[in-house]
């Protein structure tokens, strides 16, 4: 658990923006257990609403602020205050200006450069104040991207990244293989009769075996699995085993590899019970009579 804990820990920090990241990984890394990433990346998605969400609050509390303060300077000084707020621009249009470092129009002359090009002219304007900011930032980051993961080695590399997501993978795979504990093979496989089992079955027969024998099992290109004549014998062994190993050389395939255990046994039983369910339009007996109680 402490490897799988350190690896849903570096995992986690795939899609981050990085400051992000150092500030969040650690609590990501105490979501328990294999389904840790997924409930990572929620988690992340979680905090970057929060932070816009807490962005949004403080500019709405900045907003009030002025109100109040506006409000506070009580009414004698109310008719100032309009006054002002008539002459002066508003707050955002003066960050946005301020932001991008814009001129007035009135100072544009002292910005034109000393070339024509056929009446046209060019202004010496500045790089806006954000753009420089997040040319700056994006120094920081790099920084903080090579002692994060070319100093400190805090995070995997793309390379090691990939091992540790086949790795995880493995986990989960030989986890889901472990769960699966079957006490039968198709020497003794059981006809499971619960509801549950046969539906199972059903659905997959239906999806995947309808299209050669029919969803109701009457038979088309392979045959009809409802009657008491069968090629390879019509017990629950040999059904299991057909389906398992297919048929060499026909259109019959071996299932094993797409099918586990469980699932095998309950489309086997599914099979098993169209007996006797006579579906019109069935292809007629094929094979050898199989006596339901001589065998099985
Ligand atoms: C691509 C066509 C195709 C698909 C899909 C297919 N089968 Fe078959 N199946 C056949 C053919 C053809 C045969 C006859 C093989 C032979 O000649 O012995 C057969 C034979 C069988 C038999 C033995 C019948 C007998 O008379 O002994 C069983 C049982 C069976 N299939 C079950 C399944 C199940 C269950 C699935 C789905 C998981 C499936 N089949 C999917 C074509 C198919």
């Amino acid at each position: 658990m402490e490897r799988i804990k350190s690896i849903t820990k570096n995992l986690s920090s795939k899609y981050l923006w990085m400051p992000l990241m150092l500030l969040a990984t650690p609590l990501a890394a105490q979501s328990d257990g294999l389904s840790g990433y997924s409930q990572a990346t929620a988690f992340y998605v979680v905090v970057g609403l929060l932070i816009v969400v807490a962005l949004l609050v403080i500019l709405l509390a900045l907003n009030l602020l002025q109100l109040v303060k506006a409000v506070m300077k009580g009414p004698e000084s109310e008719a100032k205050e309009s006054v002002s707020v008539e002459e002066g621009p508003s707050w955002l249009v003066k960050t946005w200006a301020k932001w991008n470092a814009l001129k007035p129009m009135e100072e544009e002359e002292d910005l034109i450069m000393d070339h024509d090009y056929d009446g046209i002219k060019e202004l010496d304007n500045h790089l806006p104040p954000w753009w420089t900011a997040l040319f700056y930032l994006s120094i920081v980051y790099a920084v903080v991207y090579i002692l994060v993961f070319h100093v400190f080695k805090t995070s995997p590399l793309q390379e090691e990244e990939y091992e540790i997501e086949m790795a995880l993978a493995q986990a989960l795979k030989s986890e889901k293989e472990q769960t699966i504990i079957v006490d039968f093979d198709e020497s003794n496989v059981p006809y499971n009769g619960d509801a549950e089992a046969l539906a199972d079955g059903k659905k997959f027969f239906e999806a995947q075996c309808g299209v050669c024998h029919k969803a109701d099992g009457g038979g088309l290109a392979g045959p009809n699995l409802t009657d008491d004549y069968w090629r390879h014998g019509g017990s629950m062994t040999d059904i299991y085993r057909v389906i398992k190993d297919g048929v060499p050389n026909t259109a019959m395939i071996a299932w094993e590899s797409k099918l586990n255990p469980v699932r095998l046994q309950n489309v086997s039983s599914y099979v098993k019970s169209l007996r006797g369910t006579n579906p019109p339009g069935a292809l007629p007996p094929d094979g050898e009579l199989y006596e339901e109680d001589a065998n099985n």
